[in-house]
């Protein structure tokens, strides 16, 4: 990718997308493949680089990993297999990465250090040293431990039962990859329901673990071992909003989009499309590995209409709210996103990236503490603008750029590499 895109205004986008795998499932099969007895053939792996960190760090811990003809095959070590990596194992810029492999190493019987680049190593680890302490591990990293290099002494663990003061995907897988290796039960509960892809996943795979509402329960350390198996990666939904955002918001576009993932914990950005009037229609519904695959085929129209996203709705949709940003723009009316405070820690700060950077594009919308006010209908026009470093904030400021009047550019793209190396490729595909 290179370091600056231009987009040019566009009538409407019309074809057939496929996407690349779903990062988060791609992230938890490398890591889940890695400990289990014997090989795993993962089918649809996302090649961005925070998958690719993932990749690179369990193979610096000893498991061997090759590319078959149409698929990556991970020759797990079982639970007890995993090696002292003899350097730093790098994240990148993966929260990710790090959060979940630090519930892994807690348990293993060495040392570790996690870093990663420059976005990385501000974001806040206390959200897990925290709860891995009261496991009893010996976890260090820079400000008490709140930020990378994360340093680890592995060893015992006991399970606890831990009330997450948020609701995060990462916080709870890396306590579930944890409580797999800690004496007796690990029950982690959080206040809505993030992504459950770790919990699915491990069902797969055998693991014993229960899940009441908001409350899941691993049971650790009973001997028992899981065995490698085929995984199906489906397209990955955060990335396809993207096309879906650019589709609705362009009258006479007509896009299908093929085999994407469609988990209810990931599917927020379709029920708040539909709810602001958009043409969303969902076919081919199956489940593949526990997941829910399924066609999108989306029309645009001129009548989307502003809403409030709040609530338990915002973990549903936390990855998709800057392209949903933009979408709010060329709706008639307020959109009102609140209780998002999280998007403050991502990749960057999303809330203030996203809210000044389509102000320069003339967009009529206000900073919040938790979100933002959206006061949609204002025509935008092109403008040079910053991604921040930040790969969603780069790929929603392109799709508003398709409905500008002028020349858009957008600075500091390389980032779009981490999750979505052919995005722009894929964009000029549908474009009339
Ligand atoms: C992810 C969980 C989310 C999401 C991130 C990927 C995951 O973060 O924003 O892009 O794969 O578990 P939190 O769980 O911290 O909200």
């Amino acid at each position: 990718m290179k370091n600056q895109v231009l987009i040019t205004p566009a009538k409407h986008l019309r074809g057939e997308i496929t996407l690349p795998g779903d990062k988060s499932i791609t992230h938890r099969a490398i890591i889940l493949s890695s400990i289990a007895e014997g090989k795993s053939y993962l089918k649809g792996v996302q090649r961005g680089k925070d998958c690719l960190a993932t990749l690179k760090c369990i193979e610096q811990m000893g498991v061997p990993v090759r590319e078959g003809e149409k698929e990556v095959i991970i020759e797990g070590v079982g639970l007890e297999g995993l090696k002292e990596p003899e350097d730093v194992l790098n994240c990148g810029n993966s929260g990710t990465t790090m959060r979940l492999l630090a519930g892994l190493l807690a348990g293993q019987r060495f040392y570790s250090v996690l870093s990663g680049d420059k976005f990385l190593r501000k974001r806040p680890m206390k959200r897990i040293v925290d709860p891995l302490r009261e496991m009893g591990a010996k976890i260090e990293g820079r400000e008490k431990g709140n930020f990378p290099p994360l340093t680890i002494v592995g060893g015992e663990l006991k399970g606890i039962n831990y009330l997450s003061p948020i609701a995060s995907a990462q916080v709870k897988s890396c306590l579930l990859l944890a409580g797999l290796y800690a004496k007796g039960k690990t029950f982690v509960k959080e206040p809505y329901k993030s992504r459950d892809h770790t919990e699915r996943m491990m069902q797969y795979l055998g693991i014993s673990i229960k899940v009441k509402g908001l409350e899941v329960q691993i049971e650790g350390k009973n001997g028992e071992s899981f065995k490698g198996k085929s995984f199906y990666i489906p397209g990955d939904i955060s990335a396809g909003a993207f096309f879906i955002g650019a589709a609705v918001s362009l009258p006479g576009s007509r896009v299908k989009l093929s085999n994407v993932g469609l988990n209810p914990t990931r599917k927020g950005f379709i029920d708040v499309l539909l709810k602001m009037g958009a043409e969303v229609k969902i076919s081919n519904f199956k489940k593949i590995c526990e997941e829910e695959v399924g066609d999108i085929e989306v029309r645009g129209g001129n009548n989307l209409r502003g809403v409030v996203i709040q609530g338990e709705m915002i973990p549903r949709l936390i990855d998709e709210i800057p392209i949903l940003t933009v979408v709010s723009c060329f709706a008639q009316g307020d959109t009102l996103i609140k209780d998002a405070r999280e998007l403050r820690v991502k990749e960057t700060d999303r809330i203030r990236a996203i809210v000044s950077e389509l102000k320069k594009m003339g967009a009529d919308i206000e900073e919040r503490k938790d979100g933002m006010l959206i006061k949609g209908g204002n025509k935008l026009r092109g403008a040079l603008v910053n991604s921040w470093g930040d790969h969603r904030i780069a790929m929603a400021l392109a799709i508003a750029g398709l409905r500008c009047e002028g020349e858009t550019t957008i600075a500091d793209t390389q980032c779009i590499d981490t999750s979505f190396p052919e995005f722009q490729k894929t964009l000029r595909e549908i474009i009339v």
